[in-house]
């Protein structure tokens, strides 16, 4: 089996996930005449699955977590129909960094004969090595006969420089799909792999250059002292009585409060210089730790930078702060599309900058 694997370098892991679900609707088209492609993935896979929806016209149907913000397999189950040319998971997630049940979602798309997606740009260089450190880690990769595709991120935790990932396929005739290809141009017979047409090679390069120098022990080590700071981290939060920890994840962290106002902590602790994620649905903040995380005393400053921050918000219930209102009110506003065309006059402001 594993002589089979293929794929392509991509510029990130968007790329890689918009490639591999064009793959799965062209292929479903091609082999099952699906004219009306859909595809299966959790409320918490990335937000590049709603691009490749929106781009590609595949509709999406969006399964719910359950409480441990794992993919709610009798939801997988129910969502999978006829039309459907991908099911997907992630390993992990971004929100909440928990692995989905890859496994049995694999499985339930096996069955019908349907591929499945693993998203493992965030987890790809962290998880094998998780394990063999003797970390519990569900079973994510090739080795379940269900998986068709991966997205791994070299320039994550690979360490490459920032534009490489790689999308890998089981085999060839599923890569068969991804390709782009005009006969009549006049410039030319024209073929391309991916979505760009001139690309940079040297970013390549320097992925490869990346992974032959930091090779297999580097990576172990790089894993080690990234889940040692998590497992601190984690830790100690678990002993502050205002914040609560979400989902068992390994090394992106998400925790909330259920007194305080979690958005208030996330700004108070930017104006210490954090650059914490503010995620919504549940209200949460996550640190995506990295070997940034573990130098020295950086764990323990972090904490005790934390705890302030916890301190001065329940100290000061009615300071409104400027980026805690905001965060709120866009993650209740009813009307999603406000939020979405206010987002789009964000960008087009930054582009007159
Ligand atoms: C799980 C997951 N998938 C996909 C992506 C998208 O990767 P990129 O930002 O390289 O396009 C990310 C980015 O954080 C991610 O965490």
């Amino acid at each position: 089996m594993q002589s089979e694997l293929c794929g392509s370098v991509t510029s990130g892991g968007s790329e890689s996930i918009l490639l591999a679900m064009k793959t799965y609707r062209d292929m479903a088209e091609a082999e099952r005449g699906v004219k009306n492609p859909e595809m299966v993935a959790p409320v918490t896979a990335h937000a590049a699955f709603d691009k490749a929806a929106q781009y590609f016209k595949i509709k999406l149907r969006k399964v719910p977590v359950d409480s441990s913000f794992r993919a709610d397999l009798n939801a997988v189950k129910k969502a999978i129909n006829s039309n459907t040319v991908v099911v997907i998971g992630s390993a992990p997630a971004f929100p909440h960094g928990v692995v989905d049940p890859i496994e049995e979602m694999s499985e339930l798309a096996r069955a019908k004969k349907i591929p499945f997606h693993t998203d493992a740009c965030l987890g790809g260089f962290i998880l094998p090595f998780a394990r063999k450190l003797g970390y519990k880690v569900p079973k994510f990769d090739f080795n379940l006969p269900g998986v068709t595709s991966i997205s791994v991120d070299t320039h994550k935790y690979g360490y490459a420089a920032k534009g490489t990932s790689v999308i890998l396929y089981r085999n060839a005739k599923i890569r068969h799909h991804q390709f782009f290809t005009v006969t009549n141009w006049p410039g030319g017979m024209y073929f391309s792999p991916t979505f760009a047409g001139s690309r940079p090679g040297g970013l390549s390069a320097a992925a490869w250059a990346a992974l032959v120098s930091i090779g297999e022990k580097g990576y172990l080590e790089a894993a080690r002292r990234i889940l040692e700071t998590a497992d601190f981290i984690k830790k100690e939060i678990v002993k502050i009585p205002e914040l609560k920890l979400l989902g068992d994840a390994l090394y992106v962290i998400a925790f909330a409060s259920d007194s305080l106002d979690i958005y208030k902590v996330m700004e108070h602790m930017t104006h210490k210089g954090y650059s914490l994620n503010g995620l919504h649905r549940p209200a949460c903040v996550h640190i995506a730790l990295t070997l940034r995380h573990a130098e020295p005393g950086v764990k323990e400053r972090f904490i005790e930078d934390l705890k302030a921050a916890v301190l001065h918000v329940k100290a000061n219930p009615s300071e409104k702060g400027s980026s805690a209102p905001i965060y709120g009110m866009a993650a209740t506003l009813p009307v999603r599309s406000v939020v979405g065309d206010i987002l789009k006059t964000y960008m087009d402001a930054y582009y007159k900058v």
